[in-house]
């Protein structure tokens, strides 16, 4: 497996931009955003990151603000929060230095097994096999495995089976490899392309015709479903926006004034206004949409009211200042939309 996997690999690896060197850092940024997050997706956060924050002394030192900035659309904001926390631990305990040892990698805020499994075999060549889901999936494919791949138990006994194969091979490599054949070739959705798999010969699922059958998974509990009203409002040039709370979901990120509610219609929404101090006069627009989280999902009704008054509560910031400055997740970048909507709308009919 580890000969076929080596053989494999520098032919037939993406060209990514995390691949170009081995840097410790650059390797740590890069997992951080992939774990939840598509290798597309990541390409332009990455280089941009980099750019503005190329080492871990001015990750350490960046507001908080402009840290969020850069990471907004990614999602699982806390992934952010703890890379500067991570950032001012190596600052602070190793001088700035990206720690070599597995250990001391592994103790760093926001760093799990895998993270630290990959960071110090794809950096320092340590034989420390990285677990994630490409990983666990070629593996219970290759072995007919049925182990409850969502159990930490399993990942630990997947981890000691890989062992001795890091240890005779170049660990970057299996790390690397193990991820490009689960993202390329042994797929997540839809038929593995078992024609073009370098451990086809040795595959028990492809022998058996039964890739269908692994990994094993047990079903998520459902999502709980959150009803929401949520208002752009709109007072000459400014909107109102506002900071979520310091800790739970989407901390300290900024978004629309908006509460939970069974019922929505323009009245509900005009008088949620009213006790927001905002003096709504017109609506200018409404809309609806749903945003999936991990563990809920939201089901939001947006409207957007031309208002008289600027509550000192609320935020009131330009679309421009806004854009430009302000970290408002992807749950909120409808409303943004809607904000286009009611302004091109306006200025047709200030044409007409
Ligand atoms: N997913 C997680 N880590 C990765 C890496 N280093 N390359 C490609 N996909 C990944
Ligand atoms: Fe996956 Fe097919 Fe390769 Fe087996 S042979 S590891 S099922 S792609």
């Amino acid at each position: 497996m580890a000969e076929a996997l080596a053989a494999w690999y520098p032919q037939h690896k993406r060209d990514l931009p995390w691949r170009a060197d081995r840097d410790p850092y650059h390797i740590w940024i890069s997992e951080i955003m992939l774990q939840q997050t598509r290798v597309n997706a990541v390409v332009e956060y990455y280089k941009r990151f980099l750019a503005e924050l190329p080492d871990a002394a001015s990750l350490a030192f960046v507001s908080e603000e402009r840290l969020m900035k850069l990471w907004q659309g990614l999602g699982y904001y806390r992934r952010a929060a703890n890379l500067k926390k991570a950032a001012e631990v190596i600052v602070s305990k190793y001088g700035g230095v990206f720690p070599d040892m597995y250990e001391a990698i592994r103790g760093l805020p926001g760093i799990g097994d895998y993270t630290a499994g990959a960071i110090s075999s794809i950096a320092y060549g340590l034989p420390t096999p990285a677990v994630d889901g490409n990983c666990l999936r070629v593996y219970a494919r290759v072995f007919a495995y049925a182990g409850d791949i969502a159990k930490e138990s399993t990942k630990r006994e997947v981890r000691e089976a890989l062992l001795p194969m890091y240890r005779m091979a170049d660990p970057m490599i299996m790390t690397q490899s193990l991820m490009e054949l689960g993202a390329c070739v042994c797929v997540p959705n839809g038929a593995p392309d078992c024609g073009n798999c370098p451990l086809a010969s040795v595959c028990l699922a492809k022998e058996k015709d039964a890739w269908q059958r692994y990994p094993v998974k047990q079903a998520k509990p459902k999502r709980r479903i959150e009803k929401m009203e949520a208002l752009v409002l709109v007072c000459g040039d400014k909107i109102a926006i506002k900071k979520r709370p310091e800790t739970g979901l989407l901390a300290n990120l900024w978004e629309f004034p908006n509460h939970s509610t069974e019922e929505s219609n323009v009245h509900t929404a005009s008088a949620f206004a009213g006790t927001l101090g905002a003096a709504p006069s017109k609506i200018l627009v409404e809309s609806s949409y749903r945003h999936i989280f991990t563990h809920v999902e939201w089901q939001i009704a947006a409207y957007c009211f031309l208002c008289e008054k600027m509550p000192e509560d609320l935020t009131w910031v330009t679309r421009e200042e806004l854009v430009e400055t302000y970290a408002v997740p992807s749950a909120f970048a409808p409303m943004l939309e809607l904000l286009e909507t009611a302004r091109s709308l306006s200025s047709v009919t200030e044409e007409t």
